[in-house]
Protein backbone atom coordinates (compact mmCIF):
# COMPACT_ATOMS: atom_id res chain seq x y z
CA UNK A 1 0.00 0.00 0.00
CA UNK A 2 3.14 2.36 0.82
CA UNK A 3 6.42 1.90 -0.75
CA UNK A 4 9.48 3.89 -0.01
CA UNK A 5 12.30 3.39 -2.22
CA UNK A 6 16.27 4.63 -1.47
CA UNK A 7 14.25 7.77 -0.01
CA UNK A 8 16.63 10.49 1.17
CA UNK A 9 15.33 14.14 2.66
CA UNK A 10 17.99 16.99 3.56
CA UNK A 11 17.53 20.50 5.03
CA UNK A 12 20.17 22.02 3.60
CA UNK A 13 23.13 20.23 4.57
CA UNK A 14 21.18 18.58 7.36
CA UNK A 15 20.35 14.61 6.06
CA UNK A 16 17.07 14.03 7.80
CA UNK A 17 16.21 10.72 5.81
CA UNK A 18 19.13 8.85 4.48
CA UNK A 19 17.94 6.23 2.30
CA UNK A 20 14.49 4.85 3.53
CA UNK A 21 12.93 1.66 2.15
CA UNK A 22 9.82 1.05 3.11
CA UNK A 23 6.98 -1.58 2.07
CA UNK A 24 3.78 -1.40 3.89
CA UNK A 25 1.45 -3.96 3.21
CA UNK A 26 -2.88 -3.52 2.89
CA UNK A 27 -4.48 -3.66 6.02
CA UNK A 28 -2.00 -3.59 8.55
CA UNK A 29 -1.14 -0.93 11.55
CA UNK A 30 2.54 -0.22 10.57
CA UNK A 31 4.17 1.23 13.47
CA UNK A 32 7.11 3.71 13.30
CA UNK A 33 9.36 4.27 16.51
CA UNK A 34 12.15 6.46 17.11
CA UNK A 35 13.55 9.11 19.47
CA UNK A 36 12.85 12.93 18.80
CA UNK A 37 14.77 14.53 15.92
CA UNK A 38 15.13 10.78 14.16
CA UNK A 39 13.40 11.96 11.55
CA UNK A 40 9.70 10.61 12.26
CA UNK A 41 7.64 14.23 11.21
CA UNK A 42 10.55 14.13 7.66
CA UNK A 43 9.05 10.97 6.63
CA UNK A 44 5.41 11.19 7.39
CA UNK A 45 5.71 14.68 5.05
CA UNK A 46 7.70 12.89 2.54
CA UNK A 47 4.92 9.92 2.50
CA UNK A 48 2.08 12.73 1.63
CA UNK A 49 4.91 14.48 -0.51
CA UNK A 50 4.64 17.87 1.27
CA UNK A 51 8.17 17.46 1.49
CA UNK A 52 9.21 16.27 -1.97
CA UNK A 53 12.34 13.76 -1.48
CA UNK A 54 15.76 14.96 -2.43
CA UNK A 55 15.93 11.08 -4.60
CA UNK A 56 14.12 8.25 -4.46
CA UNK A 57 10.29 6.77 -5.41
CA UNK A 58 7.26 7.37 -2.56
CA UNK A 59 4.24 5.08 -4.07
CA UNK A 60 0.89 4.97 -2.49
CA UNK A 61 -2.09 3.40 -3.27
CA UNK A 62 -0.67 2.03 -6.41
CA UNK A 63 0.49 5.52 -7.81
CA UNK A 64 3.93 6.90 -7.96
CA UNK A 65 3.64 10.14 -5.89
CA UNK A 66 7.35 11.71 -6.93
CA UNK A 67 6.36 10.94 -10.75
CA UNK A 68 2.79 13.48 -10.26
CA UNK A 69 2.75 17.07 -11.27
CA UNK A 70 1.08 19.85 -8.07
CA UNK A 71 -2.38 19.45 -9.09
CA UNK A 72 -2.05 15.38 -9.65
CA UNK A 73 -0.81 15.55 -5.83
CA UNK A 74 -3.81 17.35 -4.49
CA UNK A 75 -5.88 15.14 -5.78
CA UNK A 76 -3.69 11.55 -4.57
CA UNK A 77 -3.35 13.14 -1.69
CA UNK A 78 -7.28 12.60 -0.75
CA UNK A 79 -5.67 9.09 -0.88
CA UNK A 80 -3.88 9.89 2.64
CA UNK A 81 -5.62 10.83 5.87
CA UNK A 82 -3.17 12.93 8.44
CA UNK A 83 -3.85 12.91 12.17
CA UNK A 84 -1.22 15.22 14.36
CA UNK A 85 0.05 15.42 17.96
CA UNK A 86 -1.77 18.90 18.47
CA UNK A 87 -5.00 18.22 16.41
CA UNK A 88 -5.11 21.32 13.75
CA UNK A 89 -8.05 22.51 14.56
CA UNK A 90 -9.74 25.66 13.01
CA UNK A 91 -11.16 26.77 16.54
CA UNK A 92 -13.78 28.98 14.92
CA UNK A 93 -15.49 25.94 13.77
CA UNK A 94 -17.58 23.34 15.22
CA UNK A 95 -17.17 19.78 15.62
CA UNK A 96 -19.10 19.35 12.86
CA UNK A 97 -17.91 22.01 10.68
CA UNK A 98 -13.99 20.69 11.43
CA UNK A 99 -15.41 17.48 10.15
CA UNK A 100 -16.81 19.24 7.16
CA UNK A 101 -14.03 20.99 5.72
CA UNK A 102 -12.07 18.51 3.90
CA UNK A 103 -15.54 17.55 2.36
CA UNK A 104 -15.84 21.18 1.78
CA UNK A 105 -12.97 21.44 0.03
CA UNK A 106 -13.51 18.55 -2.27
CA UNK A 107 -16.77 20.28 -3.23
CA UNK A 108 -18.91 17.74 -2.16
CA UNK A 109 -23.14 18.56 -2.40
CA UNK A 110 -24.51 19.94 1.20
CA UNK A 111 -26.75 16.69 1.58
CA UNK A 112 -24.01 14.65 0.74
CA UNK A 113 -21.67 16.52 3.66
CA UNK A 114 -24.65 16.65 6.21
CA UNK A 115 -25.18 12.64 5.78
CA UNK A 116 -21.10 12.05 5.66
CA UNK A 117 -20.64 14.13 8.76
CA UNK A 118 -23.18 12.32 10.51
CA UNK A 119 -21.76 8.88 10.28
CA UNK A 120 -18.33 10.08 11.19
CA UNK A 121 -19.45 12.04 14.23
CA UNK A 122 -21.28 8.54 15.21
CA UNK A 123 -18.00 6.48 14.05
CA UNK A 124 -15.93 8.39 16.81
CA UNK A 125 -18.59 8.49 19.62
CA UNK A 126 -19.08 12.53 19.33
CA UNK A 127 -22.73 12.85 17.92
CA UNK A 128 -23.64 14.46 20.71
CA UNK A 129 -20.34 17.19 21.11
CA UNK A 130 -21.22 18.23 17.12
CA UNK A 131 -22.26 21.82 17.91
CA UNK A 132 -19.43 22.37 20.76
CA UNK A 133 -16.27 24.11 20.03
CA UNK A 134 -12.89 23.10 19.99
CA UNK A 135 -12.33 24.82 23.24
CA UNK A 136 -14.89 22.84 24.98
CA UNK A 137 -13.75 19.50 24.32
CA UNK A 138 -11.03 17.24 25.91
CA UNK A 139 -7.93 16.34 24.43
CA UNK A 140 -9.04 12.66 23.42
CA UNK A 141 -12.46 14.29 21.84
CA UNK A 142 -10.35 16.72 20.03
CA UNK A 143 -8.25 13.63 18.91
CA UNK A 144 -11.82 11.88 17.83
CA UNK A 145 -12.08 14.96 15.43
CA UNK A 146 -8.88 14.73 13.89
CA UNK A 147 -9.88 11.71 12.69
CA UNK A 148 -13.19 11.73 11.75
CA UNK A 149 -11.70 14.81 9.56
CA UNK A 150 -9.20 12.61 8.26
CA UNK A 151 -11.38 9.89 6.99
CA UNK A 152 -13.76 12.21 5.60
CA UNK A 153 -12.63 11.48 1.65
CA UNK A 154 -12.53 7.62 2.41
CA UNK A 155 -8.90 7.80 1.89
CA UNK A 156 -6.92 4.37 1.71
CA UNK A 157 -4.29 5.15 4.25
CA UNK A 158 -4.06 7.03 7.32
CA UNK A 159 -0.95 8.75 8.67
CA UNK A 160 -0.54 9.48 12.35
CA UNK A 161 2.61 11.70 13.99
CA UNK A 162 2.16 11.46 17.44
CA UNK A 163 -1.58 11.45 17.54
CA UNK A 164 -1.65 10.53 21.29
CA UNK A 165 1.75 12.29 22.27
CA UNK A 166 -0.31 15.08 24.13
CA UNK A 167 -2.64 12.74 25.42
CA UNK A 168 -2.79 10.92 29.17
CA UNK A 169 -2.88 7.37 29.03
CA UNK A 170 -6.08 6.71 29.53
CA UNK A 171 -7.23 8.95 26.27
CA UNK A 172 -4.14 7.30 24.88
CA UNK A 173 -5.36 3.99 25.14
CA UNK A 174 -8.99 5.04 24.16
CA UNK A 175 -7.43 6.66 21.05
CA UNK A 176 -5.63 3.32 20.03
CA UNK A 177 -8.73 1.43 20.24
CA UNK A 178 -10.39 3.61 18.00
CA UNK A 179 -7.65 3.51 15.81
CA UNK A 180 -7.39 -0.12 16.03
CA UNK A 181 -11.18 -0.66 15.24
CA UNK A 182 -11.10 1.48 12.40
CA UNK A 183 -8.20 -0.70 10.75
CA UNK A 184 -10.32 -3.76 11.50
CA UNK A 185 -14.03 -2.92 9.99
CA UNK A 186 -12.67 -0.99 7.22
CA UNK A 187 -9.41 -2.34 6.45
CA UNK A 188 -7.89 0.92 6.35
CA UNK A 189 -4.27 0.81 6.29
CA UNK A 190 -2.06 2.97 9.32
CA UNK A 191 1.19 4.17 9.60
CA UNK A 192 1.44 4.82 13.45
CA UNK A 193 4.46 7.20 14.44
CA UNK A 194 5.69 7.60 17.41
CA UNK A 195 7.98 7.73 20.09
CA UNK A 196 6.13 5.40 22.43
CA UNK A 197 7.03 1.94 22.45
CA UNK A 198 3.46 1.43 24.33
CA UNK A 199 1.69 2.74 21.59
CA UNK A 200 3.47 0.32 19.14
CA UNK A 201 2.96 -2.28 21.87
CA UNK A 202 -0.76 -1.25 21.72
CA UNK A 203 -1.69 -1.68 18.08
CA UNK A 204 0.97 -1.96 16.06
CA UNK A 205 1.40 -5.02 13.36
CA UNK A 206 4.75 -4.29 12.40
CA UNK A 207 7.37 -2.09 13.63
CA UNK A 208 10.35 -0.55 12.15
CA UNK A 209 13.04 1.64 14.32
CA UNK A 210 14.28 4.83 12.73
CA UNK A 211 17.48 6.35 14.04
CA UNK A 212 19.40 9.34 12.41
CA UNK A 213 17.51 9.04 9.61
CA UNK A 214 18.16 5.06 8.71
CA UNK A 215 15.65 2.71 9.61
CA UNK A 216 17.99 0.26 11.70
CA UNK A 217 15.44 -2.41 12.57
CA UNK A 218 12.09 -3.96 11.53
CA UNK A 219 9.72 -6.98 11.91
CA UNK A 220 6.61 -7.92 13.45
CA UNK A 221 6.15 -6.18 17.02
CA UNK A 222 6.25 -9.23 18.91
CA UNK A 223 9.48 -10.56 17.51
CA UNK A 224 10.94 -6.97 17.60
CA UNK A 225 10.03 -6.93 21.51
CA UNK A 226 11.76 -10.86 21.87
CA UNK A 227 14.87 -10.26 20.19
CA UNK A 228 15.69 -6.72 20.14
CA UNK A 229 19.03 -6.51 17.86
CA UNK A 230 19.58 -2.49 17.83
CA UNK A 231 20.80 -1.13 20.74
CA UNK A 232 18.28 1.89 20.24
CA UNK A 233 15.60 -0.35 19.91
CA UNK A 234 16.58 -2.42 22.58
CA UNK A 235 16.56 1.04 24.60
CA UNK A 236 13.07 2.68 23.30
CA UNK A 237 12.05 -1.43 24.57
CA UNK A 238 13.06 -0.55 28.24
CA UNK A 239 10.18 1.63 28.78
CA UNK A 240 8.14 -1.60 28.61
CA UNK A 241 10.11 -4.64 29.22
CA UNK A 242 12.85 -3.60 31.67
CA UNK A 243 16.48 -4.41 30.06
CA UNK A 244 18.67 -4.15 32.87
CA UNK A 245 17.88 -5.89 36.51
CA UNK A 246 17.67 -3.93 39.24
CA UNK A 247 20.34 -3.98 42.01
CA UNK A 248 17.74 -5.33 44.12
CA UNK A 249 17.38 -8.18 42.47
CA UNK A 250 20.91 -8.77 41.84
CA UNK A 251 21.69 -8.59 45.85
CA UNK A 252 18.92 -11.17 46.28
CA UNK A 253 21.32 -13.67 43.93
CA UNK A 254 24.31 -12.86 45.64
CA UNK A 255 22.41 -13.63 49.10
CA UNK A 256 21.19 -16.82 47.51
CA UNK A 257 24.78 -17.75 46.28
CA UNK A 258 26.35 -17.51 50.17
CA UNK A 259 23.51 -19.75 51.45
CA UNK A 260 24.10 -22.47 48.63
CA UNK A 261 28.59 -22.18 47.90
CA UNK A 262 28.68 -25.54 46.36
CA UNK A 263 26.52 -25.22 43.50
CA UNK A 264 26.76 -23.19 40.31
CA UNK A 265 24.61 -20.46 39.29
CA UNK A 266 23.38 -18.32 36.62
CA UNK A 267 21.51 -15.86 35.66
CA UNK A 268 19.71 -15.91 32.50
CA UNK A 269 17.14 -13.63 31.29
CA UNK A 270 14.04 -15.60 28.97
CA UNK A 271 11.98 -14.03 26.58
CA UNK A 272 9.27 -15.36 24.86
CA UNK A 273 5.85 -14.95 22.74
CA UNK A 274 3.31 -16.76 21.32
CA UNK A 275 2.04 -20.53 22.24
CA UNK A 276 5.46 -21.17 23.75
CA UNK A 277 4.08 -18.53 26.21
CA UNK A 278 1.62 -21.45 27.11
CA UNK A 279 3.70 -24.48 27.11
CA UNK A 280 5.34 -25.55 30.63
CA UNK A 281 8.84 -25.19 29.73
CA UNK A 282 10.23 -24.20 32.32
CA UNK A 283 8.73 -27.23 34.58
CA UNK A 284 10.00 -29.41 31.36
CA UNK A 285 13.96 -28.35 31.95
CA UNK A 286 13.57 -28.55 36.05
CA UNK A 287 12.57 -32.01 35.40
CA UNK A 288 14.64 -33.18 32.88
CA UNK A 289 17.80 -32.13 33.63
CA UNK A 290 17.50 -31.90 37.43
CA UNK A 291 17.90 -28.24 37.65
CA UNK A 292 16.64 -25.32 40.33
CA UNK A 293 15.20 -22.33 38.80
CA UNK A 294 13.80 -19.52 40.39
CA UNK A 295 11.69 -16.69 38.88
CA UNK A 296 13.95 -13.71 40.34
CA UNK A 297 12.06 -10.87 37.72
CA UNK A 298 10.49 -10.33 35.06
CA UNK A 299 6.77 -9.81 33.58
CA UNK A 300 4.31 -12.04 31.55
CA UNK A 301 1.99 -9.59 29.16
CA UNK A 302 0.20 -9.56 26.32
CA UNK A 303 1.33 -7.54 23.04
CA UNK A 304 -1.55 -7.46 20.10
CA UNK A 305 -3.32 -10.43 21.89
CA UNK A 306 -0.28 -12.55 21.74
CA UNK A 307 1.12 -13.54 25.64
CA UNK A 308 4.80 -12.61 25.99
CA UNK A 309 7.19 -13.12 28.48
CA UNK A 310 10.40 -11.45 29.76
CA UNK A 311 11.77 -13.09 32.72
CA UNK A 312 14.83 -13.44 34.70
CA UNK A 313 15.31 -16.51 36.36
CA UNK A 314 18.16 -17.66 38.71
CA UNK A 315 19.53 -21.44 37.44
CA UNK A 316 21.22 -23.58 40.05
CA UNK A 317 22.74 -27.14 39.35
CA UNK A 318 26.04 -28.74 37.26
CA UNK A 319 27.35 -26.63 34.51
CA UNK A 320 26.32 -29.37 31.97
CA UNK A 321 23.71 -29.65 32.97
CA UNK A 322 22.44 -25.69 33.26
CA UNK A 323 23.77 -25.78 29.65
CA UNK A 324 22.35 -28.72 28.07
CA UNK A 325 18.43 -26.67 30.06
CA UNK A 326 20.21 -23.60 27.82
CA UNK A 327 20.24 -25.66 24.72
CA UNK A 328 16.77 -27.57 25.53
CA UNK A 329 15.09 -23.68 26.26
CA UNK A 330 16.91 -22.49 23.09
CA UNK A 331 15.92 -25.03 20.94
CA UNK A 332 12.07 -24.73 22.02
CA UNK A 333 12.68 -21.07 20.80
CA UNK A 334 12.89 -19.00 23.47
CA UNK A 335 16.03 -16.67 23.39
CA UNK A 336 18.25 -17.12 26.70
CA UNK A 337 20.85 -14.94 27.21
CA UNK A 338 23.13 -15.08 30.63
CA UNK A 339 23.11 -11.95 32.26
CA UNK A 340 25.82 -12.96 34.56
CA UNK A 341 28.10 -15.87 35.95
CA UNK A 342 27.73 -16.12 39.46
CA UNK A 343 29.33 -18.32 41.50
N1 LIG B 1 12.26 22.54 8.44
C1 LIG B 1 13.43 22.10 8.90
N2 LIG B 1 14.57 22.78 8.67
C2 LIG B 1 15.76 22.34 9.12
N3 LIG B 1 15.92 21.20 9.83
C3 LIG B 1 14.83 20.48 10.10
C4 LIG B 1 13.52 20.89 9.67
N4 LIG B 1 12.63 19.97 10.09
C5 LIG B 1 13.34 19.05 10.78
N5 LIG B 1 14.65 19.35 10.79
C6 LIG B 1 15.73 18.54 11.40
O1 LIG B 1 15.68 17.24 10.83
C7 LIG B 1 15.84 16.23 11.81
C8 LIG B 1 14.63 15.33 11.86
O2 LIG B 1 13.51 16.09 12.30
P1 LIG B 1 12.05 15.46 12.44
O3 LIG B 1 11.72 14.73 11.20
O4 LIG B 1 11.13 16.54 12.85
O5 LIG B 1 12.29 14.42 13.63
P2 LIG B 1 11.24 13.72 14.62
O6 LIG B 1 9.87 13.94 14.10
O7 LIG B 1 11.68 12.29 14.64
O8 LIG B 1 11.46 14.36 15.96
C9 LIG B 1 16.10 16.96 13.12
O9 LIG B 1 17.49 17.04 13.32
C10 LIG B 1 15.50 18.33 12.89
O10 LIG B 1 16.16 19.29 13.66
MG1 LIG C 1 8.14 14.71 14.96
Amino acid sequence: MIQLQAVTQAYGAHEALRGIDLDVAPGEVFGIIGRSGAGKSSLVRTINLLNRPKAGKVIVAGRELTALSEPQLREARREIGLIFQHFNLLSSRTVAQNVALPLELAGVAQPEIKRRVDELLDLVGLSAMRDRYPSQISGGQKQRVGIARALANRPKVLLSDEATSALDPEATRSILGLLKQINREFGLTIVLITHQMQVIKQVADRVAVIDAGRIVEQGPVIEVFTRPQHATTRSLIEEIVPQALPESVLARIRALMTAQPAADGQLLRLAFAGDDADRPLLSDVIRDHGIELSIVHGQVDEVQGQPFASLAVFARGAREKLNAATAQLRGAGVVVEEVAHVG
